[in-house]
């Protein structure tokens, strides 16, 4: 990829997966606003390259996936810009979310504040066992504002999201398993796992894979059996749908086209 960062690594192999490395390990991988910024333009150089399948999203070293906003700079903030960090920090984060290929964060070590609200933002989590999860804003007399309010509701529920915002308290990989936070935890590196489980959904149906993550997205709307309806119907004109029906028949592995 042409474009260089100064705080991502950004690497495509020959499968299509892109790996994007949050890479500031002397700060444990702290999001400033340069990295918001980088953040922001590498998701529009992977919407734009055509070769990359789908992503996986770490943080550099054997520590940290990425242990929160920058709190030096969190602390010059006030009212109103805190706000707009707020608003910048969702919608990059929200780019990320509404991304139409499958986005994976690999876990590799401390997941907290901005750390553990990017993770929420990709599709799915993978947590290696020594990770640790939480958004301990309230210890900073703040609360989390790159979306955590409202992803850790939605994959934990109610009471649960309250109890680690409001304890701010750091949870296991094992913990945030079984709450529904992460997907799975692995013994080995959570980059691997990803790549394992990104190498088997891009075996699937790429249309299909698209439309499965809008109709998810819509969950939340009065919409979703309608959006639900289109996605599928859109899918039944797609060359990919008599591929894969088509080889079923025929007893045959499918060769999708992702047309
Ligand atoms: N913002 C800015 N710098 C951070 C940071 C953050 N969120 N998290 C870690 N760092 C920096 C530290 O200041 C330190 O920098 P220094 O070497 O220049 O002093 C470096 O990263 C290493 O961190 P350190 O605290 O020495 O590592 P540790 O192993 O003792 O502790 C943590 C690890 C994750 C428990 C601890 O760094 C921490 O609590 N970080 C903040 C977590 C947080 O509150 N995040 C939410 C922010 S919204």
């Amino acid at each position: 990829m042409a474009q260089s960062y100064e705080t991502l690594l950004l690497e495509v192999d020959e499968s299509g997966i892109c790996t994007l490395t949050i890479n500031r390990p002397d700060k444990l991988n702290a999001l400033n606003s340069l990295v918001l910024e980088e953040l922001d333009n590498a998701v529009d150089a992977i919407k734009e390259n055509y070769k990359i399948k789908s992503v996986v999203i770490t943080g550099a070293g054997e520590k940290a996936f990425v242990a929160g906003a920058d709190i030096k700079e969190l602390s010059t903030l006030d009212p109103v810009s805190g706000e707009k960090v707020s608003k910048r920090g969702q919608d990059v984060f929200q780019k990320i979310e509404d991304l139409t290929i499958p986005v994976i964060a690999a876990v590799n070590g401390y997941a907290l504040g901005g750390g553990c609200e990017l993770a929420m933002a990709c599709h799915l989590r993978i947590a290696s066992n020594k990770a640790a999860l939480g958004l301990p804003e309230v210890s900073l007399g703040l609360i989390p504002g790159y979306g955590g309010t409202q992803r850790l509701t939605k994959l934990v529920g109610r009471a649960k999201a309250l109890e680690f915002i409001m304890t701010g308290r750091q949870v296991t990989a094992e913990e945030a398993f079984e709450v529904g936070l992460v997907n799975q935890v692995t013994e080995h590196s959570a980059v691997d796992e990803v790549k394992s489980m990104l190498n088997k959904i891009m075996k699937q149906g790429p249309v299909a894979i698209k439309n499965a993550l809008l109709a998810v997205k819509e969950a939340d709307s009065a919409n979703g059996f309608e959006a639900e309806a289109r996605l599928f119907g859109e899918l039944c004109g797609t060359a990919d749908f008599k591929e894969g029906t088509g080889a079923f028949l025929e007893k045959r592995k499918p060769n999708f086209s992702g047309k």
